[in-house]
């Protein structure tokens, strides 16, 4: 099952995101033909989108999570209360979140490791800049970052996890040009390999999924969803205009 997950970053404001919510739900409240749909919308959107959703196929994401459930963190959001909104998916690590609040694969570590004791699947982004990959480090970068966030954590068999390929020179935010699929093959590959260095094959096969990200647009999707080693994309600025977005799950 090909998975789409829409982040909606902070392109709509709430009423603008609970509109689409409602075009989606209209347009797929029969069927998503065998694809999985999972909406990250902002966080004061999420109740309400989430109420939309509810009894549909949709599946509700956040952007970002905390790592304590409770405490002196003004301004953080808890994976509990995450949970408890309904959210079944946490992006974590986003190449925004590192450029712009300076997160570290160490936050990425613990963020994961919150967002599977409470029962949330975490979507973890890993890939390589423009600098690093003139430099030829994408597979250092890629390596690096699931060495320091995986490392250590132990993984019981209904856990599930997401890792998405996502080039930070190829999300469209700052201007980027999608990865050929060959281009996120090879990236998939490399991170399944990566994976089995630190799980067993059955851990590998039945707890991750790898999908890519980074300006997939309803033109280049099916490049990506037809590959049988990529299990999905993570769509960002497609995914917040209704046109688009509809015409790249129907592709998908
Ligand atoms: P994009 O964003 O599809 O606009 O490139 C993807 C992302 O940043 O998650």
């Amino acid at each position: 099952m090909k998975i789409i997950i829409a982040n909606w970053k902070l392109y709509l404001e709430r009423g603008a995101s609970c509109a689409l919510a409602q075009k989606l739900v209209l347009e797929f409240s029969k069927s998503l033909d065998g694809k999985k749909l999972i909406v990250c919308p902002s966080f004061v959107s999420l109740k309400e989108v989430g109420d939309i959703f509810r009894g549909t196929d949709i599946s509700l994401g956040a952007q970002d999570v905390f790592w304590e459930d409770v405490g002196s963190y003004t301004g953080e959001i808890s994976p509990r209360d995450l949970k408890e909104l309904g959210c079944g998916y946490v992006i974590v690590g986003h190449s925004e979140r590192r450029k712009f609040f300076k997160e570290t694969h160490l936050m990425a570590h613990e963020k994961i490791k919150a967002c599977l004791r409470v029962g949330l699947i975490p979507v973890l982004c890993v890939g390589e800049n423009w600098e690093e990959r003139r430099l030829g480090q994408r597979d250092v970068v890629i390596i690096q970052t699931l060495h320091e966030v995986f490392g250590g954590i132990h993984l019981r068999p209904d856990d599930h996890i997401i890792v998405a390929y996502e080039p930070v020179w190829a999300i469209s935010g700052g201007g980027g040009v999608n990865a050929s699929a060959q281009e996120a093959e090879y990236a998939h590959q490399l991170i399944r390999h990566m994976l089995l260095d630190l799980y067993d094959m059955n851990r590998v096969n039945d707890s991750f999924r790898i999908i890519y990200g980074g300006s997939v647009n309803p033109s280049n999707i099916d490049s990506y969803t037809n590959s049988e080693h990529i299990d999905g994309v993570l769509v960002g600025n497609a995914s917040v205009k209704a046109d688009s977005f509809l015409r790249l799950i129907e592709k998908a």
